[in-house]
């Protein structure tokens, strides 16, 4: 693939997500985001052109549980993913619980290439937390084909289609056709939401 089919697909991935994206290139210095759909814009309420070029933490403040900073922070340097509901804040100043998820993302070759972090605001009150979630995306994907959930598991674990293939043994056109199912079945409008949704889950 070359540097304009990756800025593409990349771009293709959260663009028509209505959950709030953003990707990030680790290779830059702080790894900045290079990318945010509109539904991020709308849920900080930053410009692009505030947010493109920024390493994420410009959302933490005052409030923030520096615990769960470190939790990200960890999931990042262990290139796994990690979801924590932590405190941000919007660009007016109101402080927010927001369900972020960071997941790394690979290229061909098993080099790390992006991370794709993903923010919903939770509005529920601490006690009523967490589980819900899980077990709502936990429903999901027990609609889907005992394949597509391996092919789906991969993918969010940052694989690409090509390594996808040689794991299940099957071609590079068949894995996309599992996860086209799959997202179909899901209702799930974009790969960034698949991810997501198995992040909740915990697969
Ligand atoms: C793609 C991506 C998205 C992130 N989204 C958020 C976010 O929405 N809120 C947040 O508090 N931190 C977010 N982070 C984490 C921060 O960028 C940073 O990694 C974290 O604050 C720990 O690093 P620090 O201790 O250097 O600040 C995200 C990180 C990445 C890579």
């Amino acid at each position: 693939m070359g540097v304009s089919d990756r800025i593409k697909a990349l771009a293709d991935m959260i663009a028509a997500s209505p959950i709030a994206a953003v990707v990030s290139d680790p290779r830059l210095k702080d790894n900045p985001i290079v990318d945010c759909n509109q539904a991020f814009v709308d849920l900080t309420g930053y410009s692009r052109g505030e947010i493109i070029g920024r390493n994420c933490r410009f959302l933490a403040g005052p409030e923030t549980e520096p615990d769960l900073t470190s939790l990200l922070r960890q999931g990042i340097v262990a290139r796994r993913p990690v979801m924590v509901e932590i405190v941000n804040y919007k660009k007016d100043g109101k402080p927010f619980r927001n369900a972020v998820m960071v997941a790394p993302i690979f290229d061909a070759t098993g080099e790390l290439e992006y991370f794709l972090g993903s923010q919903v605001e939770v509005i529920q009150d601490a006690s009523a937390r967490a589980n819900p979630r899980r077990k709502a995306a936990l429903a999901e994907i027990e609609k889907l084909t005992p394949r597509q959930r391996e092919a789906l598991k991969k993918m969010a674990s940052g694989k690409p289609n090509k390594q996808i293939a040689f794991d299940m043994n099957i071609s590079e056109r068949t894995v996309k056709m599992h996860i086209a199912d799959a997202l179909r079945a899901l209702g799930a409008p974009t790969r960034a939401d698949a991810i997501r949704l198995m992040v909740e889950a915990g697969l």
